[in-house]
Order: structure tokens, then sequence, then C-alpha cells
């Protein structure tokens, strides 16, 4: 997708289709107080060419609650071809996530029409509610979002990509600014489309050591280090909570480190971005039933959410350290796989101490024995601060739906910078509570630890798990389990793989530039 910044004037500019966003200004709750339906924007033309449509009481932005769209075809006085009004609801609920929201619904508008370009009117109103560069990026981002599809695989596909987008802000904005914003956002929404790209991916297609050629040539193409390891590697670091998973494969597991070292800075944290990379869970000998096994191959999600935010970090040129590690193998059943019952040694932290022991309850739950070892990996490399992301329990998913994706972390400033980052992401993450009580349900008999906390509390069980590795490391735990995929489109973002996490990663990190 082509974009470009205007500071033309709306009216004049010739396109397909001209969107513009409204929002209802009626205060009045009562059920029968009508919407008041007004655009954001200043242009007469465009007030005119709308008049109508506004005061018949068809059009009422979104007045119910929903993202509401209108087109009109050969608006009067315009030189655009068709004028699309996208409703964001409420004036008092619009902020930058709605202007997110809109500007894929309209990207997603255009794109079964066989429309190829739009141009979206920057929204002008109380710059307090809606400041212009955050509603730049927040249209940006969206457009490329709304621009996702997954249907790659499909032998005759018609390619609806949207091949050109125009952001069109006011001659008076403040034109620096929002080329800032504008180029950023550009790199955002790319990122995040890189990783749904990974994870729309299936095992057959991405195996771990596909992933880590994925992750090798981004890293060359955005300039940040990369290392792939495999097998023998993970032995010689003592990897053996990783190498129980990757066991039972045919496929070799991969471990992808990525390095972002930025020019003078030598010291400040260091940042550990550990991802969970399953190719495919199976559940191994504790096996999965099939219904929706096939969702299986998004269980390297996490890992593609760091692989995206790391992207951006290259670009954007965040002033402090990073590092990423994603363990990725495929959880499978077979002759050489681990057995519940069994008993492995996870990875040390000093190589003369000895690693945890961990009790293998069940195979199925593998995605904290890899990141056991890859957040050890992280510390033992410098990280002085961690994040993790994973599609680790489906009990998150009980806990949250598919709504809000669950966090936990052990430190209080990590997570007010986490906070802080999701006001800038829009993305939705629910802190969940660790404890002594929980960390007690993880205890073992025959050693340190076992796998499973039993049946309740069990994203919160599979947290404490991971605590014990990262000791006092400050740390952020994201379970994205139950919105990496999506099984339903929304108007603004097509069904399948969603990139949550990159944003909020990645705003986290900027959080520690000095
Ligand atoms: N990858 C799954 C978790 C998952 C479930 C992701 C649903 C996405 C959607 C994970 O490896 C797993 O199998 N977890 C088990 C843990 C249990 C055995 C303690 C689970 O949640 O059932
Ligand atoms: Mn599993
Ligand atoms: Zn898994």
């Amino acid at each position: 997708m082509r974009t470009q910044l205007s500071f033309a004037s709306i009216s004049q500019i010739e396109t397909e289709l001209l969107a513009v966003l409204a929002v209802d200004t009626q205060t009045d709750k009562a059920a029968d107080a009508k919407p008041l339906p007004v655009l954001l924007t200043a242009d007469p033309a465009v007030q005119a060419a709308a008049a109508a449509v506004l005061a018949s009481g068809e059009f009422k932005a979104g007045a119910s609650g929903s993202l509401e769209t209108t087109l009109l075809h050969a608006p009067a006085g315009l030189a655009a071809k068709r004028l699309l009004l996208v409703g964001l609801g409420k004036q008092a609920k619009a902020n930058a996530n709605s202007v997110r929201n809109a500007a894929g619904t309209a990207v997603r508008f255009i794109k079964p029409r066989g429309l190829r370009e739009l141009v979206l009117a920057l929204p002008e109103s109380d710059p307090k509610i809606l400041p212009h560069t955050a509603s730049a990026r927040a249209a940006v981002e969206g457009a490329f979002i709304g621009d996702f599809d997954s249907d790659t695989y499909r032998s005759e596909r018609k390619d609806q990509s949207v091949e050109s987008f125009t952001l069109a802000a006011p001659a008076n904005a403040d034109k620096a600014a929002l080329q800032a914003a504008f180029a950023e956002a550009i790199i955002i929404g790319e990122s995040q489309n890189f990783a749904r790209s990974l994870v729309n991916e299936p095992g057959n297609k991405l195996t771990p050591t596909l992933l880590g050629a994925r992750a090798a040539q981004m890293a060359a193409e955005a300039g940040l280090g990369c290392e792939v390891h495999s097998t023998n590697k993970l032995r010689e670091l003592k990897m053996g909570a990783f190498l129980s998973v990757a066991q039972g494969s045919a496929e070799p597991p991969a471990l992808i480190v990525l390095r972002y070292e930025p020019k003078g800075v030598s010291d400040g944290p260091v940042l550990g971005l550990v991802g969970k990379g399953i190719t495919f869970d199976s559940g191994g000998i504790s096996i999965k039933p099939s219904d929706k096994m096939e969702e299986m191959k998004t269980d390297m999600a996490g890992g593609a959410a760091m692989l995206g935010a790391m992207r951006a970090i290259a670009l954007l040129k965040p002033r402090v350290r990073v590092i990423s590690v994603i363990c990725a193998a495929e959880n499978m059943p077979s002759g050489t796989a681990q057995k519940p019952g069994d008993v492995q040694t996870a990875m040390p932290f000093s190589p003369d101490k000895p690693g945890k022991t961990i009790e293998i309850i069940n195979t199925d739950a593998e995605g904290r024995l890899v990141l056991a070892d890859g957040l050890t990996y992280a510390r033992q490399l410098g990280a002085t601060h961690l994040i993790d992301a994973a599609t680790l329990t489906g009990a998150c998913v009980v806990a949250l739906g598919h709504v809000n994706a669950g966090a936990f972390s052990n430190d209080e400033e990590a997570w007010s910078k986490f906070d802080a980052a999701l006001d800038l992401s829009g993305e939705k993450f629910w802190r969940l509570p660790l404890g002594e009580e929980y960390a007690e349900l993880i205890k073992s008999d025959i050693g340190d630890i076992k796998n499973t906390g039993g049946r309740y509390g069990g994203a919160i069980t599979a947290a404490e798990f991971l605590k014990v590795f990262v000791e006092d490391t400050p740390w952020i735990h994201l379970d994205i389990a139950g919105l990496a995929w999506a099984e339903d489109s929304k108007p603004y973002i097509a069904k399948g793989p969603s990139g949550v996490g990159v944003r909020s990663i990645l705003e986290w990190v900027r959080k520690y530039s000095s």
C-alpha cells in the first residue's frame, strides 16, 4: 500500500473515494433523543455535500455504539467520485482508537468493491479529544491493519489490496509533527502486519527452521543482529526444558536471538523480549482433541509479536538496548516425545549451578517449558527487564474471553510503563494477580516444580511457573491466547491473525528510551 500525506483541500482532491469521519453530538440520554451527527471537517463543500443525508436522520454517526458507514456517489461540489461517511459513535467516547478503527473500516469498505485507492480526511475536532498527531498515527495504522487479508493460499486469489491511501490534513496543521507521526505509523502498521503474516502461515509452511529464516531475513532488512541456533546450541546451553518439547518432533527447534544495539547507548537498561514460538501445538503425548486443533498453528503468535515489535524498534530507533529471544519448536507426539511423569532440568542461570527440575504433568503445557529457558537465556545475555508474550493458556481465554488479553507483572514500575503503553497502542490487556498461594500449586513432590497447577486459576499458575525463571528481574508476561486469532471479522479488521501485542510491546520499549 502506497501512502501519502496531503495538505490539499479535501473538496478538490480527485479520488475514487473520500472518507470523512463523523460523531454523534447528542448528549441527551433519553431513549427518544435524536442523534445529532456532525462531520469532523471544516470543509464547507463536504459539509454541503453531506447536508441532506445528515438531515435525513438515516445516518446516525454510529450513535448505537458500532461503526456506521454511508456512501454517497457523485457528491455535488467535490472532486471525489464518492463520499463515505464513517460514524465513530458518541463524541464523548471518540478517541484515537476509534479513528484507527474508522480508517480500517474505510479501507475494508473499498476492498470488495473493486476500488484501489482512497483519501481519508484527518478528523478535525477539539485537539484535546483528538490531537492531530495521535489521529494521524491511528488512521495510518488502521489503514494498514484494514488492508490485511489472510486468504494468501487461494490458488485463484483476487488480490484486493489497496494500492494507495492518502491522509488529507488541514493546510494549517503542524506539518512537521504530522509527517513524523505519519512515518512512524507506516512502520508500526507494516510491523503488525508482518507479525500477522507469520501467524497466518500453516505449520507445514512455517516450521521452527523456517520461522528462523523469516526472522533472519527481517533482521537483515531492518538492520538487527540475528543468530538462529538449533539442537546443538540448546544442548550446549543445557536448555533441558526447551529441548524436552522439541524432542518429539522430526523438525529441529530454532532458538532465534535478535539484537538491537543503538549507537551511543552503552549503559542503562537492556530489555529482553521473549516469545513463545510453537509453530504447531498438538499437545504432544497429552494430545489435544481434534476439534479446532488446526488453530494451534497460531501457537507462535507470541514469537511473531516479538518479531513485529523488533522490526518496528529497528526502524524507529529508540535509545535503549533490546534483545529478543524466540523459542521455536513443534509440540508433537511420537516415540521420542516426552511423557507425563518425565522430569526435565531447565537451563541454569550460571553454568556451574544446577538448573531447576520440572516434573511434566501434561505435555500440552509446553509453552511455559520453552519460555523457561528463553527467559533464563535472555537474562544470561544481559536483559535487565523482561517482557514475554505467549498463547499460553486456554484458562486465560476462559477468564477474559476474546476481548482482553491477560497481563502479569512482578514490578510496579515496569507495569506502569506497560499501562501507559496501552494508552498509545489502544490494545486491551487486563492485569491478573500473582501470589504465593498460586505458586504453592506448582510445587512438585519429586522435583522443584511441576508444569501444571491443576484446574483452577490456570493462567495464573502458568505465570507463576514463568516467574520461577525470571527470579527478581522486573518482568511483564502477556498471555495472548484469546486474542491472537479472531474467529470473526470486524468492519475494520479481517478474521484471522490479529498481530496483538506488537504495538503495546513497542510502546513499552519506547518508554525506556533515554
Ligand atoms: N497453546 C495452548 C494454549 C491455547 C489454548 C492457545 C487455546 C490458544 C488457544 C497451550 O500450550 C496449552 O495447551 N495449554 C494448556 C495448559 C494445560 C495443559 C495446563 C491449556 O490451556 O489447556
Ligand atoms: Mn499446549
Ligand atoms: Zn501451546
